[in-house]
């Protein structure tokens, strides 16, 4: 018997309509007219004439945040295994990241609904767009790497919670903070370091427009946070937090690294010696590891950021979050807080930085 290709989830809203017509928040209406101008088309701009470049391809590996490739391990494996564990570890990641996608189109087009401001209607309806344009490239690249993975259990939770919540304002704070959050974040890594021409090409694309998602949220957030109680906004943030948890905890069953070891088995590999043999060469990683933040590295580089930014980040909250690191890393991840910075004031170029 094959999976059923269907699933229900409840999407609680209530819907708004709005009798006013006229501009009302300009940063949501500008950024509206960005989306409309800087529209693409998956199957005509990207070049996917040319087969994936294998070579490429598994010259920038790396697991959860670590840079294996850099490693003499990676080095020395033939070049065969280095291409199976790379297409497989891969599509294992763009799978999530291709679920996720659809869970972004559900809850943007949720949102036309929701939002009680024209303006957030009229951008909302673009990232629905957006959204369904990502499902397509994702699913397209992955068909030339592997078939597609099944969704992460606690991936499917976050979504769930999210579709389920009746505030359009968790909506926002789960999808364009937390959620876009971390692949906004992850992409641009992956987007820098990746080899491979379409790869590249595509997360280019994919990333202009998860930055401007990203600054949706942000936005409206900025604008709607300081009218709330103070009950009400510790609710918002609690939620906040519990998405981001969900993502990041290994405690909560979505751990990436862990499946991607499993990865390794599949290619004949026993993943205990693969984690001994990286682990050896400690040393030679810690830079790249310190430069991304590592498996934390969304938390800290991007996620706190923006829910400061917006007005939700107490100093409860951020006291919850280094709970989770320190579970986590360990007591020196205490020390990681002290390196939370402030949003970049323009993602998009902040994205496009690394070359
Ligand atoms: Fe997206
Ligand atoms: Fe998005």
């Amino acid at each position: 018997m094959t999976a059923p290709q269907t699933e229900g989830v409840k999407a609680a809203l209530q819907a708004v309509y709005n009798w006013n017509y006229a501009p009302e928040l300009d940063q949501l209406r500008n950024l509206y007219a960005n989306a409309l101008e800087r529209q693409w088309i998956g199957m005509r701009d990207l070049d996917w004439s040319q087969p994936v470049d294998r070579e490429a391809f598994s010259r920038s590996f790396s697991m959860g945040g670590i840079p294996v490739d850099q490693t003499d391990f990676w080095a020395n494996l033939p070049a065969d295994t280095r291409w199976e564990i790379s297409r497989r570890s891969a599509a294992f990641m763009l799978s999530n990241f291709l679920h996720g996608e659809q869970g972004a189109l559900f809850i943007a087009g949720q949102l036309v609904n929701a939002v009680p401001h024209m303006d957030g209607k009229f951008y909302a309806a673009t990232q629905t767009l957006d959204e369904a344009r990502h499902v397509e490239v994702f699913a397209q690249y992955i068909a030339r790497l592997d078939h597609v993975y099944p969704i992460a259990p606690a991936l499917k939770q976050l979504l769930d919670r999210v579709s389920e919540a009746e505030s359009w304002m968790m909506k926002v704070v789960g999808m364009q903070i937390v959620i876009e959050g971390l692949a906004l974040y992850v992409f641009r890594d992956m987007r820098n370091t990746t080899k491979e021409p379409l790869l590249k090409q595509l997360l280019t694309y994919v990333s202009r427009d998860e930055a401007r998602h990203t600054g949706y949220g942000v936005k409206y957030l900025s604008h709607v946070v300081p009218t709330l109680s103070e009950p009400e906004r510790a609710e918002l943030e609690d939620f906040g937090f519990e998405a981001a948890r969900l993502l990041i905890d290994s405690r909560s069953g979505l751990s990436m690294r862990d499946a991607v070891l499993g990865l390794w088995k599949d290619v004949g590999l026993d993943p205990a010696q693969v984690v001994a043999e990286i682990a050896k060469e400690r040393e030679k990683l810690r830079a790249a590891v310190e430069r991304t933040g590592g498996r934390m590295g969304p938390i800290t580089g991007f996620i706190l950021p923006t829910m400061r930014s917006v007005g939700l980040a107490s100093e409860r909250i951020v006291g919850h979050f280094e709970d989770v690191l320190v579970a986590n890393n360990g007591p020196a991840a205490r020390e990681l807080m002290s390196r939370v910075r402030d949003l970049p004031e323009d993602l998009e170029a902040w994205v496009m930085a690394g070359g």
